[in-house]
């Protein structure tokens, strides 16, 4: 079996060959963690907004969009606490002269212990065949228990140092546990700092005495402080959301795993404002609506996990991860976090303005509670990715790349190919096009064999493909071919308008969370 690794890699490199992801500046030799989507990607990533985006404000009453600038008043993170917390521990190796974040250098010391456990694991399991009793194994032999232990204890006086966060700790930690730097390979280390997250830039001219603005880290605080523009013109009752979509920066001192963890990247956020005291229950709420939203995609229900905080920011009363097994394990695609009234509040200590809420029910005027989910569109674009490739070896012999994109959201919808290049099929074939193209993404290709163009579609995950021949200039019918049994059947072109849009339409998906 390919290691996982391997099969990202594979997976990366489809990504490229197909038009998905780009490196950035690619022909100046890349931009670290930068990327560019492609002309497949970009549809992609289009139709995993839209359906997020739908979902939050079509299918709730209560919830409305907003789009705000990238560019906000750098009080506002003063306020947010990003200023002052927004932070990662940053250790250098003085000979390589690179730089590393501590807390990943100790995680992938962690990391190194567990493959020594499931290498000895692995080989029992060979050993003892059926009998094998692996709950045992790692209870009772030695050398595993050892491995256990040690990681135990690396792992408590990491959670120790970062709780803490003492940086003296933690680059103690590296010197003992013999961290070296994967690039010099010696510990020649200097102290652990703490680095900012966000970017600077300038506004104004230097001349009129320029301004030092952030680029935003989330995109959280713009809905923030549109609250009461939003209350007020929307006349809006608790409980209600803002929902929004848009870039934002972090300069990541690792970024690895393509677009896992990008410098520049999309959210999909919605703060759900309630009164006070009822927050918990909306938290819940949110945390099923929100994964009943990844489940309906079908990618496989086993293949998403809650995880739980058990530390919390100061602010925040209760916090879950949305995790989605990647092909480098379980990781985090999406946030639930109840925020309590923090940000509000700062945004009234920090502008001077009333942020308050009079609930007419109670008679009570309040700072409302906020319960945020917060998605990735990159991570959720990679998840999806990922799931979705497959390298099939098929009963002729042949093999196919295929990416099995559900319907709605699959870049291309449809390709309409004419059988041979010659006798009216091209015009036929670009007429059924033409009519189709209204509702749905729809290609034409005359160049290849028909395997071959029916390869290229499987590659991009394109999950119908129509051929003209012949016989549909005699009787309207064509051959419609799914993606992922290959079947083929013969369709009037009448029918086949309805069934590709009862197919591939984003209602057939956003009826599912009904
Ligand atoms: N407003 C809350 C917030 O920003 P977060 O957990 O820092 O919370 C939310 O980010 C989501 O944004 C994450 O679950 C992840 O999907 C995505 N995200 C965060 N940092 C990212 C990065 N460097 N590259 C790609 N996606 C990132």
């Amino acid at each position: 079996m390919a290691k996982q690794e391997d099969v990202f890699k594979t997976i990366v490199a489809h990504a490229k060959e197909y038009g998905f992801v780009f490196q950035s500046s690619e022909i100046y030799d890349g931009l670290s963690a930068v990327y560019d989507y492609g002309q497949n990607g970009v549809e992609l990533k289009n139709n995993i907004k839209r359906y997020w985006w739908e979902a939050m404000t079509m299918l709730h009453d209560n919830i409305v969009g907003i789009d705000s600038a990238i560019f906000m008043h750098p009080t506002i993170w003063k306020a947010s606490g990003h200023v002052d917390a927004f932070n990662d521990p940053l250790i250098d190796n003085k000979d390589s002269k690179k730089r590393y974040r501590a807390d990943v250098l100790i995680e992938d010391e962690i990391a190194k212990f567990d493959e020594k456990i499931n290498k000895e694991v692995a080989k029992a399991a060979k050993r003892f065949g059926e009998s094998f009793d692996e709950e045992m194994f790692r209870k009772t032999n030695p050398r595993v228990m050892e491995h256990i232990a040690k990681r135990d204890e690396l792992h408590r006086r990491y959670s120790e140092a970062m709780n803490a966060n003492d940086l003296a700790a933690l680059k103690q930690v590296i010197l003992d546990y013999e961290i070296v730097d994967p690039i010099s390979g010696t510990r020649n280390w200097t102290d652990v700092r703490q680095f900012n997250l966000m970017f600077k830039t300038e506004m104004g001219s230097t001349a009129d005495g320029a301004m030092e603005v952030y680029l935003r880290p989330e995109t959280a605080q713009g809905i923030f402080v549109n609250y009461l523009n939003v209350q007020k013109t929307g006349r809006m009752r608790i409980p209600f959301g803002i929902a929004q979509i848009g870039k934002a920066f972090r300069n990541e001192i690792v970024a690895r795993q393509f677009i896992f963890r990008m410098r520049e990247f999309e959210q999909m956020e919605m703060q759900f404002f309630v009164r006070p005291g009822e927050e918990l229950k909306w938290f819940d709420s949110w945390r099923q609506t929100r994964m009943r939203w990844h489940k309906a995609l079908g990618l496989g229900d086993e293949k998403y996990r809650f995880h739980d905080h058990e530390k919390l920011a100061h602010y925040a009363n209760a916090a879950t991860d949305i995790e989605f097994q990647m092909p480098f394990g379980f990781k985090e695609v999406e946030g639930i976090h109840s925020r309590t009234n923090f940000d509000l509040s700062q945004h009234e200590k920090f502008s001077g303005k009333k942020i308050q809420y009079f609930d007419q029910e109670i008679g009570e005027s309040y700072v409302p509670y906020v319960i945020e989910t917060s998605i990735g569109v990159d991570r959720m674009f990679l998840s999806v990715l990922c799931s979705c490739y497959e390298a099939q070896n098929l009963e002729n012999g042949e093999s196919r790349v295929v990416l099995h994109f559900p319907a709605p959201i699959a870049p291309v919808k449809c390709a309409v190919l004419p059988l041979v290049k010659k006798d009216g099929l091209p015009e036929k074939a670009r007429e059924i096009q033409h009519r189709l193209r209204f509702d749905m993404t729809c290609q034409y290709d005359e160049k290849d064999s028909i395997g071959k163009r029916y390869r290229r579609q499987d590659a991009i995950g394109t999950p119908y493909c129509v051929t003209v021949d012949h016989q549909t200039l005699e009787d309207n019918t064509v051959t419609l071919r799914e993606r992922d049994s290959m079947e083929q059947r013969r369709v009037s072109i009448d029918e086949l308008e309805k069934i590709l849009i009862e197919n591939v339409s984003l209602n057939s998906l956003l009826k599912k969370l009904l």
